[in-house]
């Protein structure tokens, strides 16, 4: 283990093992239709690749970036396309895939502008929620693990662009960010 993590949340085995479930719901939701993959960058992508791997619908690949909290842990609300998608959505069955709902304020954002756009049906997956901390209705369609407040990072998720690689998810020491 990293020596800047706490604990491990959920191992590679686990979350490989529920990605698999994640992944045979939306094959047998989405059945005989052809799933549009927005992954949002750079923290979906760990998820993205093993989530559209679990699949067995035809899927479409594109991704989006939108401003993050930079280098500290607590939301500014302030969202910015920093990346847009290079293809149309117009009439299209979109799957976004991100790594963690926090306070909900970014997914409300892009789905609201991504509706505008007239894709056939919008549904949000993402791996990891934080329901208490959250400051707008959004529910995530798929959700991986609901867990509780704490920092996390690893398998796809930074801290100031660090242990995305880890392949794992991991609870932060809070002195690397406080
Ligand atoms: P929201 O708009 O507050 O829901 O922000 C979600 C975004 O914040 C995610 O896509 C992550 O980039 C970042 N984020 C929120 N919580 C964490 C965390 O525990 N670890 C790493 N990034 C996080
Ligand atoms: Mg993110």
């Amino acid at each position: 283990m990293h020596s800047d993590i706490a604990r491990v949340l959920y191992s590679y085995e686990q979350l490989e093992q529920r990605i698999a479930e994640l992944g045979a719901q939306i094959s047998a939701d989405y059945k005989g239709k052809s799933i549009l993959a927005v992954g949002i960058l750079r923290g979906a992508t760990i998820f993205y690749a093993d989530l559209v791997r679990n699949i067995s619908c035809d899927v479409r690949f594109d991704f989006m970036a939108v401003s993050s909290y930079g280098s500290t842990t607590v939301t500014t609300g302030a969202v910015r396309f920093l990346k847009d998608l290079d293809t149309s959505i117009e009439g299209h069955d979109v799957l976004i895939i991100e790594d963690i709902v926090d306070s909900g304020l970014t997914l409300t954002y892009l789905t609201e502008a991504l509706r505008q756009r007239k894709p056939a049906s919008i549904r949000v997956c993402c791996l990891l929620d934080k329901p208490s901390r959250r400051k707008s209705p959004l529910v995530p369609d798929y959700c991986g693990f609901q867990i509780p407040d704490a920092f996390v990072v690893g398998f796809g998720l930074d801290f100031a662009e660090k242990y995305r690689n880890l392949p794992y998810i991991g609870v932060l020491k809070p002195e690397i960010y406080l």
